[in-house]
């Protein structure tokens, strides 16, 4: 498949199969993340995986507390749009996927929060290539979540990756047309 189709086919997933994947697709992933480009070639990323059902159900419970603040507060178009895809601040994929993958940023590199970010677009590309699934989960209260991690404070978690095989109805939303964000002059 080229990459072409594998962007058309990735979709993001929110509902996971209980069968667990094999580590080594998920070590795939990260060896194409970790060939992004990067400010000063800092490579500023740093991913750390986690598996056990403890330490998920922790992280659930964190991240939920954060998110119930969240949907209090949202108002206006984004509330909409969040009751319109019937989104609430329970998150049953971060305790029921098979894995957590934790990408965080080195925030005294040069452009770091987009280096990591090309990083995350290769690496959900490349669980796509290997029939793996996951959401770009941007907790609301990512401190909180790190301190729980326990890195230094010098790394900022961009993103939490739940990891396992698609099992969500969810369709592919759709994506404008080419002509319409490409211009030629
Ligand atoms: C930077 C970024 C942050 C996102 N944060 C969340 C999130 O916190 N929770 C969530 O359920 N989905 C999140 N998403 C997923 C988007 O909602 C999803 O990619 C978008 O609706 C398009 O759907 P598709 O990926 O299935 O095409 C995020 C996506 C991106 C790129």
């Amino acid at each position: 498949m080229n990459l072409l189709e594998l962007a058309r086919r990735r979709k993001t997933v929110r509902k996971f199969e209980k069968r667990i994947p094999n580590i080594e697709d998920i070590k795939y992933a990260v060896s194409v993340a970790k060939e992004a480009p990067s400010g000063k070639n800092d490579q500023p990323w740093l991913f750390i995986l986690l598996s056990n059902d403890r330490e998920k159900a922790k992280i659930r419970e964190i991240c939920e507390r954060g998110e119930k603040d969240f949907y209090e507060n949202a108002k206006g178009e984004l509330r909409n749009w969040l009751e319109k895809l019937g989104f609430t601040w329970e998150k049953p994929f971060l305790s029921e996927a098979p894995f957590l993958l934790f990408v965080y940023s080195y925030v005294k590199s040069p452009f770091a929060k987009e280096s990591v970010w090309l990083s995350i677009g290769y690496l959900l590309l490349a669980l796509e290539e290997r029939g793996l699934a996951t959401v770009t989960y941007t907790p609301s209260d990512p401190k909180e979540v790190s301190s729980y991690i326990g890195l230094p404070r010098e790394y900022r978690l961009e993103v939490i990756l739940p990891i396992g095989y698609p099992a969500d109805p969810k369709p592919k939303y759709e994506r404008k047309k080419l002509e319409d964000v490409f211009q030629i002059r």
